[in-house]
């Protein structure tokens, strides 16, 4: 089946296989998505920044904080804020002070009110404003400042926290808070007078002839795309404008197809007319430079200028919008200063809330952000290795037989996947009867050379009487529900007519979970993983294809509560089912795609950026993509090698694997309609070009799975932007087309356009830069043209790092587990390097009990350092012995002094024992670096010792 433009999807099924004639058509169908003036409550909020513009300096928003109701205890203050419009509407706010400088800001409506309020139809939906977000985002266990301290003096409360002078100062009259720290204003709330929390109120049924304001005809009702939501609470958005005075840049909000450092949102020049939109969708044949929304949300921001890095995280789970514009005047700055980066924030429901990072530098936004949500998980090794997939391949010869050409082209893969197709009938969890009928016997096959396979699952059920998963799940009350809130909401999908899992519910999360072990998934073992892609949700019937609002929840929620977080509360489950399937003592660390996500989504699964195509423009938005995932705290990312639609010519696909081989996430996948294209089906030279990009990312796996470490336990980005890497240097803050590998010292600027021969490559200091493959030097900062043709990488290393690969080339990554290691020494320009190694046995949890390798490795003076990092290495003892026998057998000294061309040997010391190791020196010719080889040094992995040079 052609997978269809969304008005074709949301047409019953006869109608489908008429249209599924048509071509798909190349661009995304903007009418099948709102834009803010679409959508009421977007509406609204622009339409009162727009009079608070024109009212310029009389404006005040209809916010005051009640001063006597104020309370500071143990890092938390709580008050009453009076909106002074409808007879005053009383809110709840609460500012609560961690100890790691964060702050957060919480403002609710009074649930007297709320309780009050009369539902407009006899609806279950509950009568809270949501605020259940912070259970699926946030990790818990912050501690607050018990020490803050506060002082009121005309009309503004200062409180005092933190060990770095923060303060948060807020006015009360209107309403507003300046944060600060060591004096200087670095965020604040409602600069502009844009605060605005719709209260509940009940109908006022007008008289005939009377009319609705503009406004109120999106109150109660709203229509769009043929689909009425019915909106049973009324209006009930919260919104506000934060201002980051001095900073010119701001980075975060995934996911949109956009540029890193974020265009502004008004009109103008080059900015988009629209706010970026987080509300997960199904966005068929998504454009390139677009504020549009995507599959999934993360709503935080981070700012940068010269020197200093703060970042916001705004925890609503409803429909988003923000507004970005940039300003030359900065009223908050003690001295003139620069551009500041003016937002608004505006979602549907919930709470008001918000949290603000200090910083000060992007380590320790990370840092903060990671503490609140969590960090990434650390992967399985093989789901960091290569994986190919497409929709669909269709029986499992096929399985076997693609297996067998890549060992027949020594080309290297991990994972192969099966799409819908492999199911009987989509109905997940079970397996296609004719094409499919041997399911373990095909993943035997592939465990013989440590392959493992992913099959898709999906949160629709087909709503079939003899399915059993969905028998149960409508027996049990499992299924989401609709509007009235007793009957399992029916809608269509790949399927036809479905249900939705309820994954919001604890019971159904257990059962959800069960349906993985093997005596239920029959056909499935130990080593299949699992694929979950449409839980935005996609409804193809659905209003943006998507659930209608007015659905309810477990716990009498309304979709439009949660709907940002449907994405993740499935693979969180999907996780944990995966996880405890071997029963307890066994659990190996689950792999879990997911297409659609929220803050908090990286502590189980990796993403992907969905349906991209065949061309160009989608290879190049590939990266600010994956950047944006990366600082907002999500980096396992990738996107679809090769583009989903259409079929790349085989210059684009060799150009798309070289990029592939630095996503995070690195697979090949094609739409159902494409050709085939496996790497080794490409011809010369491309099938070479394609096994060399492969097996560049399999020789760098130990230093992938280092920097994956350190995502895990520190929040550091996996593919690093230049602002993080040089935070002074602010001709690198807009850079989104070459990044940095963690802290490899790798730099890398994949080729994006078509017909290369060169690039030009932005070297952000004078530190000595060597191309990864000649060894070519360049000294200077700045631009420089790089030679780029077809078969050429642009990968540089700076000088002053130590890079751990493995170069034997094997055919999945499991069998390289023994392999010796190759240290590659990039010398800086002062004569010294280091770098770190972190090994573990890839797939348990045993590394938490302490089984992990952890070393540094240093040059210094001319001797080469390894040395221990593991803080208790008497836990690593039985796992040390497991790794003993693997060494180092070789070490490339990148950049070494002519000296170096009469040495023969070098001396290794480990322990007691001393030996020597033979060096082979080549001198540079043309611009390229002198390199040193020491063959074998028979140094060991889990062992200290050094290898003197001099
Ligand atoms: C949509 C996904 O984005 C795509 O990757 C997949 O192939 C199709 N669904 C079919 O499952």
């Amino acid at each position: 089946m052609r997978y269809q433009p969304v008005s074709a999807r949301s047409a019953p099924v006869l109608f489908l296989s008429f249209l599924s004639l048509l071509q798909p058509a190349q661009t995304v169908k903007h009418e099948n998505f709102k834009t803010c003036s679409q959508s009421g409550f977007c509406k609204r909020n622009r339409a009162l920044a727009d009079r608070a513009h024109a009212a310029g300096a009389s404006w005040a928003a209809p916010y005051e904080l009640d001063e006597k109701t104020l309370q500071l205890k143990d890092g938390v203050l709580t008050g009453k804020i009076w909106k002074t419009e409808a007879g005053g509407i009383e809110l709840p706010l609460q500012v609560s002070l961690f100890e790691n400088g964060i702050a957060r800001v919480t403002i609710d409506e009074a649930q007297r009110r709320t309780g009050e309020i009369i539902l407009r139809h006899d609806s279950k939906a509950r009568k809270e404003r949501y605020n259940e977000a912070e259970k699926w985002a946030l990790v818990g266990g912050h501690k607050f400042q018990k020490t803050a301290a506060m002082e009121t003096k005309e009309g503004v409360t200062t409180i005092a926290y933190g060990l770095d002078s923060y303060e948060a100062r807020i006015t009360h009259k209107p309403f507003s808070v300046q944060f600060l720290k060591r004096g200087e204003v670095y965020v604040v709330f409602n600069d502009r007078g844009l605060i605005n929390v719709e209260h509940w109120r009940s109908k006022v049924e007008k008289a005939e002839g009377e009319g609705l304001t503009e406004d109120e005809e999106t109150y109660w009702e709203e229509t769009f795309g043929g689909n009425t939501d019915s909106k049973p609470r009324g209006p009930e958005s919260v919104a506000l404008d934060i201002t980051f005075p001095g900073y010119d840049h701001v980075y975060g909000i995934p996911e949109h197809a956009t540029s890193l450092s974020l265009k502004e949102t008004r009109g103008g020049k080059g900015n988009y007319n629209e706010p970026y939109r987080l509300y997960n969708a199904d966005v068929f044949e998504y454009e390139t430079d677009s504020p549009m929304t995507l599959y999934g949300s993360i709503p935080f921001m981070q700012a940068q200028k010269k020197g200093s890095t703060v970042g916001v995280f705004w925890l609503s789970a409803a429909e988003t919008w923000i507004d970005v514009i940039k300003t030359k005047q900065n009223p908050h700055a003690l001295t003139t200063e620069k551009a500041s980066t003016q937002t608004h924030w505006i979602s549907e429901s919930g709470l008001l809330d918000v949290f603000v990072l200090p910083g000060p530098d992007a380590a320790s936004v990370y840092r903060q952000y990671g503490e609140l949500t969590g960090f990434t998980t650390l992967p399985t090794m093989f789901s960091i290795a290569y994986h190919q997939c497409r929709w669909n391949y269709v029986s499992q010869d096929d399985v076997k037989d693609v297996d067998r050409k890549f060992d027949k082209f020594d080309i290297p893969y991990d994972v192969i996947w099966l799409d819908i197709e492999h199911t009987d009938g989509k109905k997940y969890f079970t397996w296609d009867p004719l094409t499919f009928n041997k399911p373990e016997s095909m993943q035997k096959t592939l465990a013989k050379r440590d392959r493992k396979l992913v099959v898709i699952v999906d949160p629709h059920i087909k709503n079939d009487g003899n399915y059993a998963v969905n028998k149960e799940m409508v027996e049990k009350g499992f299924g989401v529900k609709d509007k009235g809130g007793d009957k399992v909401y029916e809608g269509w999908c790949w399927p036809g007519s479905s249900h939705w899992v309820d994954c919001f519910n604890p019971a159904a999360v257990n059962w959800w979970k069960s349906l993985f072990k093997f005596d239920k998934f029959v056909g499935s073992t130990p080593n299949l993983w699992i694929w979950n892609d449409m839980n935005e949700p996609s409804v193809f019937n659905g209003p943006e294809t998507t659930m209608p609002k007015d659905n309810i929840h477990h716990g009498n929620w309304e979709h439009r509560d949660v709907h940002n977080i449907n994405g993740m509360s499935f693979h969180n489950a999907t996780y944990e089912g995966l996880r405890i399937r071997l029963g307890n003592g066994k659990e190996r660390r689950p792999f879990v795609l997911t297409r659609s996500f929220f803050a908090g989504s990286q502590r189980s699964s990796a993403m992907w950026t969905g349906d991209n195509q065949a061309d160009w423009p989608h290879l190049q938005q590939a990266f600010p993509m994956l950047l944006a995932n990366g600082i907002a705290g999500f980096p396992f990312a990738g996107a679809d090698v090769g583009g989903f639609f259409g079929n790349p010519s085989k210059e684009l696909l060799s150009r798309w694997y070289q990029a592939g081989a630095f996503y995070p996430f690195f697979r090949g996948h094609a739409h159902i309609d494409a050709k085939r294209r496996e790497p080794y089906l490409a011809g010369e030279p491309y099938v070479s070009i394609i096994r060399d990009a492969i097996r560049l990312r399999y020789s760098l796996l130990p230093a992938w799975y280092t920097v994956f470490h350190r995502a895990s336990w520190e929040g550091m980005p996996i593919l690093r932007p230049h602002f993080v890497m040089f935070p002074d240097d602010e001709a690198g803050f807009a850079i989104d087309d070459q990044f940095f590998l963690g802290d490899t010292g790798l730099l890398v600027k994949p080729v994006v356009k078509e017909s290369a021969t060169e690039t030009t490559v932005y070297f952000p200091d004078d530190q000595v830069y060597y191309d990864y493959f000649d060894f070519t030097t360049y000294h200077r900062k700045g631009h420089h043209e790089v030679p780029a043709a077809l078969e050429k990488i642009p990968l540089f290393m700076r000088g002053g790092h130590i890079i751990p690969r493995k170069d034997r080339p094997r055919r999945s990554s499991s069998l390289m587990k023994y392999d010796p290691y190759t240290l590659v020494i990039s010398v800086s320009s002062e004569g010294a390097a280091a770098g770190d190694l972190y090994v573990d046995d890839g797939e348990t949890y045993a590394h938490q009990s302490g089984a992990y390798i952890h070393r540094a490795f240093t040059l210094k003076d001319n001797t080469l350092h390894s040395t221990n990092l593991h803080p208790e290495p008497a836990k690593a003892a039985a796992y040390n012995k497991n790794m003993r026998s693997v060494r180092v057998e070789r070490i490339v000294v990148v950049g070494v002094g002519k000296e170096w061309a009469t040495k023969k040997e070098v001396e290794v010391k480990q322990g007691s024992k001393t030996w020597k190791a033979k060096v082979i020196y080549t001198e540079g010719k043309d611009g390229k670096a002198n390199t040193a080889v020491v063959r074998d040094p028979k140094a060991s992995i889990t062992k200290d010792w050094s290898v003197s040079f001099t």
